[in-house]
């Protein structure tokens, strides 16, 4: 019936439910969440931003609005005493699917037969909660695409060659950015469990292995797309994600995560144009909250993130509602056994941060 209850009785019955917790509950939001959902949350920020502030929180409960790996993070970076809960289960991450842990068990099995003790497992924060165990039981961590450079360069400090999971394009867009060249990286195939090597490098020159992933979401923005802009616009900033693929990155005028989008674009001066090529809720709001200012998405037909997208007014409402009954549901809980090494990749991120 939380689709037929009028907008006004579900925004009050948020309001009470957060009148009624008070600072015994935390909503955070990430920068991709609708605008029905962000006005409710007591803080928003990029991945980073909101596991450092989930690690820091004492709140009871954790309303996360944002996709399942995030929850999972919060999960770990919190305590025992502490329940996350996600609005709805089904708002995962098509990018974060891409790496089993069985695939990356076959993988890893593979790649130290080919290069022995020489490998260090990287894994963007958009991965299950059993892949940053892996990477934190075989001496890696976990990044975001706010801290990848430094994290990219700390794996490159302990192990001759690394292997960046799941997300292919930060890996190469970070590596390139570092100057590691594009010759020296491969794709790992967690299909055929192969590598895929450009021209004709040598198994001993690969220095970066990037997993066969991506997000379906950042695929949609094309080079073309900012040729076009840029023909009808040429005072226009193309400003782009960096799980945007290479070419992209190359081509636009700026990368960095949702939170550096963001800063850059509300430091702009008045008048600027900007294409930006990220989720479309970020970029409706960039407009919004920026009417001196001509922003638009790169691509023409938007790009909404389905499952961020599903964390809606009436799932909010409705978890709100059944906590107040001390229902909890959908709540994110992470097995100890796994938490236990995660916390080690997740542990070596924060630290890097200053
Ligand atoms: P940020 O860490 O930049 O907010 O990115 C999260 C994400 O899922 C991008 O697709
Ligand atoms: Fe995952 Fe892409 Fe959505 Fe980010 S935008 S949550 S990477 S599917």
């Amino acid at each position: 019936h939380y689709r037929t209850m009028s907008t006004e009785e579900k925004v009050k019955r948020i309001r009470q439910a957060k009148a009624y917790f008070g600072s015994e509950l935390l909503i955070p939001g990430h920068h991709y969440q609708r605008e029905e959902v962000i006005q409710f949350a007591d803080a928003t920020g990029d991945s980073l931003q909101l596991a450092q502030l989930c690690a820091k929180s004492d709140a009871a409960f954790i309303v996360f609005c944002g996709v399942h790996f995030m929850a999972e993070t919060a999960d770990m970076l919190t305590s025992r005493r502490q329940t996350v809960l996600l609005p709805d289960l089904a708002a995962g991450c098509s990018m974060a699917d891409m790496a089993t842990h069985a695939q990356t068990k076959r993988a890893w099995k593979s790649l130290t037969e080919l290069y022995g003790n020489t490998l260090v497992p990287l894994t963007y924060v958009n991965s299950t909660a059993a892949i940053k165990a892996f990477c934190g039981e075989h001496g890696g961590a976990c990044l975001t695409s706010s801290n990848a450079k430094e994290m990219v360069s700390w794996a490159l400090g302990q192990k001759e060659r690394l292997l960046f999971l799941p997300d292919q394009h930060l890996g190469r867009n970070t590596a390139a950015e570092i100057g590691i060249p594009l010759e020296q990286m491969a794709v790992w195939c967690p299909h055929k469990n192969e590598l895929e090597r450009v021209a004709d490098t040598s198994l001993e020159d690969i220095k970066i292995i990037l997993w066969k992933g991506h997000c379906s979401v950042h695929e949609k923005f094309t080079v073309t797309q900012i040729d076009e802009k840029r023909a009808k616009s040429p005072d226009m900033t193309i400003i782009v994600h960096p799980e945007c693929s290479y070419d992209v990155v190359q081509a636009a005028d700026d990368a960095g995560s949702t939170h550096h989008i963001i800063q850059v674009i509300q430091q702009a001066h008045s008048g600027s144009k900007w294409a930006v090529g990220t989720e479309m809720n970020l970029v409706n709001r960039l407009a919004k909250q920026h009417p001196d200012k001509q922003i638009e998405s790169l691509n023409p037909f938007m790009c909404p993130c389905l499952t961020m997208n599903r964390i809606d007014l009436e799932h909010l409402c409705w978890t709100l509602d059944l906590l107040r009954e001390g229902v909890y549901q959908f709540k994110i809980k992470v097995p100890e056994a796994i938490t236990k090494y995660a916390k080690v990749a997740l542990d070596r991120m924060l630290l890097s941060v200053k």
